[in-house]
């Protein structure tokens, strides 16, 4: 296993990734974090992420002396190289200017980490297309280092100590902008650190399982499944780890998508053989919204609503001891915040508000050290069908943020329905693999349109997509008239009620992918 050393680049979520990708596990932990610590971890080979702040200054962030007395191998990334170098005896220059995007560096000598790698030659030399961004560079080389690589505005854009195997690098390797930033960090974990590749799905699955049945003997657990990726993964992990000492509960709000309820019945109790109980509670949904305008008194009402549905289940079993929660390893890296200071933040489930600090279960997050495309990939390895494991996401509010103000049984009828019909031709048309969330909204606005003979005065549906990598920023798809032709008209020919289809060409920001 690595270690990462996080200075709080935006990037380090990144180089997590990548080196699970290689196959290899890793944690990432923040620069101050106990040294005991570190050294209990036992880690192959430690990396040192980049950050915001500038080495130059006094009371800037170093990597504890710790990572260098394991004897184990180090590389520094962008700030990471640049600690190394103040701290093992070299000099760090500040940057007048920051150099951000597309360089070139130049390998001048032959290194472990970069021999035989080559994007272009450049005077005889082979040079790598990398992506850089930085203000300050590395000056002077430490003792027992070597510069292995430079570009034309920095001279020591690459070092090496081959001796005790340490290196630092300007540039990202876990960026893809980095062609051979995959091969590098490969290199580095594989050959260098001697790390085995056996972080794979299987493997996983396995280990998770053994863990499980250790923590849980023979005590129940209770599971709030929503029918997204994470608590779907979760019930499919326990279910092989404790089989039916896994109850879940599962409402259904009657905001969920088409058909969705008896689609989780079908896949986690039927297919999975999982125990499912299911609560229809679309009456007391739609009886708690009705005369309610505001989004977020509606999130409230929805949220707090599950609380008490999942509560009165609760209360109707017996000798459950656990709690089971989707958490991944995104939220805990997040809620973490500084240091040690790991704070056991109870998530507020996907779908609703958090659950009650008064129900006096133990909590059990299987997902806690995974990245979601891991999760993803588990998934599909326990046998949950691709289609629910790489769907789009879907809001825990549900169809309730998406009909605009006041939530009726009516609109929600017709929403769903609506938003199906723009999935399937997506799916139809290949088009739902390159948008990242793609939706249908109620606009509770009458607009006149002729239908037949007669003048009809209905409502509108908007149609949303986007195309994002985080959620945080998104572009709005830019789906083929033609596509949003055909879905236009089967929304108005096969729907009673609805007689005009808009288009939503708003990006994020200033506005966000859901309406309310
Ligand atoms: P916005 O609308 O903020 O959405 O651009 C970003 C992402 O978050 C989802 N979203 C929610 N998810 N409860 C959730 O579980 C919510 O209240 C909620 N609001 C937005 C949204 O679908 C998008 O993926």
């Amino acid at each position: 296993k690595i270690l990462i050393l996080d200075f709080g680049a935006q990037y380090t979520q990144l180089i997590a990734r990548r080196i699970r990708e290689i196959g290899v596990y890793c944690e990432i932990w923040a620069w101050d974090h106990d040294p005991a610590d570190i050294a209990r971890f036992g880690a192959k080979g430690i990396i040192l992420s980049g950050g915001p702040e500038s080495v130059t200054q006094a009371d800037s962030p170093r990597a504890p002396q710790t990572v260098f007395e394991q004897g184990v191998p180090v590389l520094g990334i962008c700030y990471g190289m640049q600690t190394m170098a103040a701290q093992l005896g070299g000099t760090v220059a500040p940057g007048h200017q920051r150099e951000f995007g597309y360089a070139q560096v130049q390998v001048i000598r032959d290194n472990s980490l970069l021999a035989g790698l080559e994007d272009a030659k450049k005077d005889g030399k082979p040079c790598l297309d990398v992506w850089m961004s930085h203000g300050d560079h590395v000056a002077t080389l430490p003792e027992g280092f070597t510069i292995v690589a430079a570009t034309d505005n920095i001279p020591i854009a690459a070092f090496a100590d081959e001796t005790r195997h340490w290196y630092g690098v300007q540039f990202h390797p876990e960026v893809t902008h980095t062609k051979q930033g995959a091969e590098l960090l490969r290199r580095f974990i594989a050959d260098i650190c001697n790390c085995a590749t056996l972080w794979t799905p299987a493997n996983i699955i396995d280990d998770a399982t053994t863990k499980l049945r250790a923590q849980l003997g023979d005590d129940q657990v209770l599971l709030g499944l929503s029918g997204g990726v994470d608590s779907s993964v979760v019930a499919a992990l326990l279910k092989r780890a404790i089989g039916d000492r896994l109850v879940c509960v599962f409402v259904d709000t009657g905001l969920l998508r088409w058909r969705e309820g008896d689609q989780v019945m079908a896949t986690m109790a039927e297919h999975m053989g999982v125990r499912v109980i299911r609560v229809n509670a679309a009456d007391r949904y739609f009886a708690a919204l009705a005369g309610v305008q505001d989004p977020e008194a509606k999130r409230k009402i929805i949220g707090g609503l599950f609380i008490d549905i999942f509560e009165e289940e609760a209360a109707k079993l017996e000798g459950i001891r656990w709690l089971a929660q989707g958490t991944i390893y995104p939220d805990v890296i997040e809620s973490a915040g500084s240091a040690t200071g790991k704070a056991h933040v109870i998530k507020s489930h996907h779908n609703v508000g958090g659950l009650p600090e008064h129900m006096k279960f133990q909590l059990v997050e299987p997902l806690r050290e995974l990245f979601k495309d891991e999760v993803r990939r588990i998934g599909v390895e326990l046998g949950l069908p691709r289609e629910m494991v790489y769907r789009h996401p879907f809001p825990g509010p549900g169809l309730g943020v998406r009909i605009l103000g006041e939530v009726k049984r009516e609109y929600a009828e017709l929403l769903a329905q609506a938003d199906h019909i723009f999935i399937d031709e997506l799916r139809k048309h290949d088009l739902y693999d390159v948008t990242s969330q793609a939706f249908a909204v109620f606009l509770p606005i009458k607009s006149v349109g002729v239908v037949g003979d007669g003048r009809a005065y209905e409502w509108v549906i908007a149609l949303r997509a986007v195309e994002t990598i985080d959620f945080m920023t998104a572009h709005w798809a830019h789906l083929p008239y033609e596509f949003l032709d055909i879905v236009s008209r089967r929304i108005i020919n096969e729907l009673r009620g609805i007689s005009r289809v808009v288009y939503d060409i708003s990006g994020k920001p200033p506005a966000t992918i859901e309406w309310e």
